[in-house]
């Protein structure tokens, strides 16, 4: 199986990114080919600092590396330096139905947040996504849930591409893990961990800041420390992120502080997710200290990956009559 995925360069990543996504990365490239992608193209659809895109690319390159992605296994890419990306967006863009990508939730969302800014890029953003993914011929896209949609719409363009000219790619589906796919915001767990703002918890933060947001991060009422989605959204989100940052069983860590109260419940949160961060931020200043292994790693993976795309490409415009 082929594997695909990517995230925008654009703030720091947080423990939603890490735990949705991330993580599961690691794991997959164990058993398959993997190309991950730092998608600054998608990056630009909303407002951006042209002096700093470049290097919070690299920064993120230094996040996939610390958190385990291993270049010797895996594929890392920009996607700006892979011209064949934009290109099968095209292609694909006439297959696209306006009525589909209309109906996307983060093109409503994000228009919404940028009423000053809603431009045809930020349209046509599930296209290019679809590119990155069937360039690569991708089966398998680990997500987090806000991205499933997306997928699906990639879904329907292979199918469209297949059927008017001939099968070419297979139809890749999301991976979505059964928890942490949607990680929710420490202040309102009623909306998803995003990138800017209090409510979440960057992948750098120092221990104090840690304990600080999670001592300020909303419980539920009552005092019974219980997953419960419906009843219990903050206390079931903090729950996640202690299950997933410790490995342990939900109903173990519900029955260690059965009659505990919240207060202890966070006061040991606090300490896991320290914890559980700490490899990651070791291994981050150590690769921070060779600026050049980023250019390297870099070099070699557009090398492997442009070879894939441009077969790629050269397939489908001989299918197309293009060429
Ligand atoms: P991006 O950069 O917004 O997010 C990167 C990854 O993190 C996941 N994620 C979350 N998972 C759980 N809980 C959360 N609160 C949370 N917030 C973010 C996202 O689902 C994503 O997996 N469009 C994509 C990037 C992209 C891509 C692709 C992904 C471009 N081309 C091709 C896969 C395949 C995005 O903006 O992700």
């Amino acid at each position: 199986m082929i594997v695909f995925s990517g995230m925008r360069p654009s703030g720091q990543l947080h423990i939603g990114n890490y735990l949705g996504a991330l993580k599961n990365w690691v794991e997959l490239q164990k058993k398959h080919q993997c190309v991950f992608g730092v998608v600054d193209y998608h990056a630009i659809t909303t407002p951006f600092n042209p002096k700093a895109i470049k290097k919070d690319s690299m920064a993120l390159v230094l996040d996939y590396l610390a958190a385990g992605i291993d270049p010797k296994k895996s594929i890392i890419i920009v996607q700006s330096h892979i011209p064949e990306h934009t290109e099968l967006a095209w292609i694909l863009s006439t297959l696209a139905p306006l009525g589909e990508l209309e109906r996307m939730t983060q093109f409503k969302d994000k228009a919404k947040q940028n009423k000053e800014n809603v431009n045809a890029g930020l349209f046509c953003y599930p296209v290019l996504m679809a590119a990155d993914i069937l360039l690569y011929k991708a089966d398998l896209v680990p997500v987090g849930e806000d991205q499933a949609q997306h997928v699906e719409l990639t879904r329907t363009l292979a199918r469209k591409f297949n059927n008017k000219f001939g099968k070419t790619f297979p139809e890749p589906k999301a991976q979505l893990l059964k928890f942490g796919a949607r990680i929710m915001s420490l202040t309102d767990p009623n909306q998803k961990m995003s990138k800017t703002g209090d409510e979440s918890i960057a992948l750098i933060d120092s221990p104090e800041k840690i304990r600080e947001k999670i001592k300020k991060a909303v419980t539920d009422s009552g005092k019974e420390v219980k997953y419960d989605e419906k009843n219990k959204p903050a206390i079931s989100n903090l729950l996640t992120i202690y299950h997933l940052f410790s490995d342990k069983a939900i109903a173990d860590i519900e029955k260690k502080y059965q009659g505990k109260g919240y207060a202890e419940f966070k006061k040991d949160l606090t300490e896991v997710i320290i914890r559980g961060l700490k490899p990651f931020q070791e291994r981050r200043k150590k690769l921070e200290k060779n600026p050049r292994l980023t250019e390297k790693i870099l070099a070699e993976g557009q090398k492997k990956a442009q070879k894939i795309a441009q077969e790629t490409i050269k397939e489908v415009k001989t299918k197309m009559g293009l060429i």
